[in-house]
């Protein structure tokens, strides 16, 4: 589409899908914003939306349209066409609207839609008086937030023994353990989302036990609160290696920021690292941690990176990029053992090590559901 038409496209130009137009509008007097603009026809009915994802500004015109909505070519979050709603994760925020005239075969696209505010619901006296989250990551983020911007207007409380507020772990594998973000990315929201929002974020304070008879949370201390409607959003936790010297400080899994501040603290110092597990999670690692300037070396049992999952082409793909970013592999092979400064392997190689980082995979954390259906029975 040429842009030099962008506010009025006569509808026969508008082919059923997605273009993108690029708006200048003049915002007040003096201050200009440029918009990137995407527009939907289904049928006679056009949209105009904004154009990126609010998730990490994916380009929408390059998604999908399903229905009424579009879907990010990223990691697939979802819009409302209608009303710019983020539907499902990853995306937190809603897309912009901006009101869309046809005549006479011209579209035109108008004024930008302010947003409405969640309407209180009629019926908050069948709603429960107050619903506890335990888990304060994606989910129990996701969970506090909808409840709120569907109007639910009672107590939420959320737990967590993370000792910081819901942040974006899939980032602590990737750009900030790499050092090419700053912080700010990492939180979903700030302090002061919470306190808007009246979320009461108990963070470091884990849940021990649930009692869903009396329903009440016990938290480390003792402490009980009382819930109406519970959410178990407690993830999961990294498998651990077994082997001798697995427990010593500079052997390190990753799953919270703790975890991943403590594996950027020793990489400052480090010059070797050898990541044990050619999964997901240990080579996002070793590509971060090339990034620092690492020397890296992968050992794990399989013949080739993620074969499991991706087969065998995309396996050798895999490691060839890798390589050439300068990661040595040693596959078909197993950590047998720790020392302070090197790894032992099974087939009998020894490799030097001042940091070792394990990604061998993740179990949910099942031991307050399962313990609370022991009270039951
Ligand atoms: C390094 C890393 C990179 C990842 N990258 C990707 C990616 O690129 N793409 C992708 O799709 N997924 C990725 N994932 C997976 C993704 O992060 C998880 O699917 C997601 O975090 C699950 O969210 P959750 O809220 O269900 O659980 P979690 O994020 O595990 O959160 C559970 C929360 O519960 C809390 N908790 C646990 N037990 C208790 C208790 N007893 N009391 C109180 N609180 C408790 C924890 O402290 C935590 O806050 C990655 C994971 C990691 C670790
Ligand atoms: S950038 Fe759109 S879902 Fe992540």
């Amino acid at each position: 589409m040429q842009l030099r038409d962008w506010w009025r496209i006569a509808l026969l130009e508008l082919p059923t899908g997605v273009i993108l137009g690029a708006i200048l509008g003049i915002v007040g007097v003096v201050r200009i914003a440029v918009w990137q603009i995407l527009l939907v026809r289904r049928g006679r009915e056009v949209f105009a939306v904004g154009a990126q994802c609010t998730h990490y500004q994916g380009p929408l015109a390059e998604g999908l349209v399903v229905g009424d909505t579009v879907r990010c070519p990223w990691h697939h979050a979802c819009f409302d066409l209608r009303t710019g709603e983020a539907l499902r994760a990853p995306a937190l925020s809603p897309i912009a609207c901006w009101d869309v005239e046809q005549r006479d075969g011209m579209i035109s696209v108008r004024s930008k839609r302010k947003r409405p505010k969640p309407k209180p619901r009629d019926n908050a006296t069948v709603e429960p008086g107050k619903i506890v989250i335990i888990g304060g990551g994606a989910t129990g983020f996701a969970a506090a937030q909808m409840l709120r911007r569907n109007g639910y207007q009672n107590s939420i409380v959320m737990l967590s023994s993370d000792d910081a507020l819901p942040y974006d772990r899939p980032n602590l594998s990737k750009d900030y353990l790499a050092g090419t973000i700053p912080f700010d990315y990492v939180p979903l929201r700030d302090e002061g989302f919470y306190a808007d929002n009246s979320i009461d974020t108990r963070m470091g304070q884990p849940a021990e036990q649930v009692d869903i008879r009396a329903r009440e949370v016990i938290v480390a201390g003792g402490d009980k609160i009382p819930y109406d409607w519970l959410l178990l959003a407690t993830g999961a936790e990294p498998v651990r290696l077994t082997i001798p010297g697995a427990d010593q400080p500079h052997v390190r899994t990753l799953r919270s920021l703790a975890d991943c501040q403590a594996i950027i603290e020793r990489a400052k110092a480090a010059r070797r690292v050898v990541v044990i597990g050619a999964s997901f999670i240990g080579l996002e690692v070793a590509a971060a941690l090339r990034t620092r300037n690492l020397e890296v070396h992968v050992v794990a049992p399989d013949k080739r990176p993620m074969e499991r999952i991706l087969g065998p082409d995309i396996g050798n793909f895999v490691r060839a990029l890798h390589e050439e970013h300068g990661v040595v592999f040693h596959l078909e092979d197993k950590g047998a053992a720790i020392d302070e400064n090197a790894v032992r392997l099974e087939k009998g190689g020894t490799i030097e090590a001042d940091l070792v980082v394990v990604g061998i995979g993740v179990r949910p954390r099942l031991e307050l559901a399962e313990k609370a259906r022991a009270t039951v029975a």
